[in-house]
């Protein structure tokens, strides 16, 4: 288009320039009258202007099938994770039940992030995963949400392949909620509704009312229907992650799975929040990945991660009085003793 613009502008230039010359020196021999001339100009104008918004037109021609192309792309993308051609449905109510049978996986075909793993979450278990970076925790959240299938080995919800469950059945059962909470452009209520679009505006105020986020919404200009892209709406982390509670709260799933989600917190924030996860949390299965063990009070067990493998696992009691091994040691390292 640069190119294509700047050479219309010099050919209007060369037009304009040419037509005086030939008809300035028409009209001095009398060969052409003056007003045959000032009319000759004006429709070289009036041609030029007809060539540039065509041009106009033709650019936004061009940008139309760049997007096109793009989102063309995006929806025939093949999903890494298929799926399945006879769906199983789980059994309901859903008890929420995640089993890992010899799991090993790796994000290439050389490396293996987790190798034979085996694990069983019980319905409505809080678990806390703890493990230094890179040992493998958001992967094992990755894979319970079947962002990824294993290499080998199966997982197992409720007894059910993963596998085998409709896609959306599956989202609805198993939620992950990490530490970005994305709002997207709307009102509080949308981005509340968005996991079970078809709420009622009592059950998204009974949600945010649950999770402890209704007091700051009423508060804000709209309330529910501020619009979350408004300036003047600046919303905390704290607040940003209460609305992420309310919106997976509204979602009910069964199992859930916290990889840091808290982790951008301060401290304080993090404390006023534990309410809210208790309410959360209670009568579904909970992974929670967290670096803090501030989170220890409301966890049935903890599982310390490395290399991909489970290298400790049991009540947090259980393991202290164990004194030796990883979770022992990182609770000292904490406690600074
Ligand atoms: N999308 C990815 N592609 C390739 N390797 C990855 C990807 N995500 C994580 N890894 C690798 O997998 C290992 C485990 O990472 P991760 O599960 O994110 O650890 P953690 O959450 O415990 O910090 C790391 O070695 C990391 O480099
Ligand atoms: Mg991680």
């Amino acid at each position: 288009m640069s190119t294509y613009y700047a050479s219309m502008a010099a050919g209007i230039a060369l037009a304009t320039m040419a037509t005086l010359t030939v008809g300035g020196l028409r009209v001095m021999d009398g060969a052409m009258p003056l007003g045959a001339l000032a009319a000759f100009i004006l429709y070289v104008g009036m041609l030029f202007s007809a060539v540039q918004s065509s041009a106009n037109m033709m650019d936004q021609l061009l940008t139309a099938f760049a997007g096109a192309r793009k989102i063309t792309e995006f929806l025939s993308a093949e999903p890494s994770v298929p799926e399945p051609p006879h769906p199983v449905p789980l059994a309901r109510p859903v008890r929420g039940e995640i089993r890992f049978d010899s799991v090993s996986f790796g994000y290439s075909d050389e490396s293996h992030e987790i190798t034979g793993l085996d694990l069983t979450l019980r319905p409505g278990q809080v678990v806390a995963m703890l493990g230094s970076t890179g040992a493998g925790k958001s992967t094992i959240a990755k894979l319970i949400a079947r962002f990824y299938d294993p290499t080998s080995g199966r997982i197992l919800l409720d007894g059910i392949d993963l596998k085998d469950i409709a896609e959306a059945e599956l989202r609805s059962t198993v939620v992950l909620l990490t530490q970005e909470m994305f709002l997207f452009s709307g009102t509080i209520a949308d981005n509340l509704r968005l996991s079970r679009p078809d709420a009622t505006d009592a059950q998204v105020a009974e949600a945010a009312m649950a999770v402890g986020a209704h007091h700051f919404i009423a508060a804000l200009p709209d309330g529910y229907d501020t619009d979350v892209r408004h300036r003047g709406t600046r919303l905390s982390a704290g607040q940003r992650q209460l609305l992420a509670f309310a919106r997976a709260f509204l979602a009910d799933p069964a199992v859930i799975i916290l990889d840091e989600a808290t982790a951008s917190l301060d401290i304080p924030t993090e404390r006023a929040l534990h309410h809210a996860l208790r309410t959360l949390l209670a009568g579904r299965t909970a992974l929670i990945i967290a670096h803090r063990l501030s989170t220890l009070d409301i966890t049935d067990r903890v599982l310390v991660v490395e290399d991909g493998r489970i290298v400790d696992d049991g009540t947090p009691a259980e393991l202290l009085a164990k004194g030796s091994g990883a979770f022992a040691a990182l609770y000292r390292d904490a406690h600074g003793s």
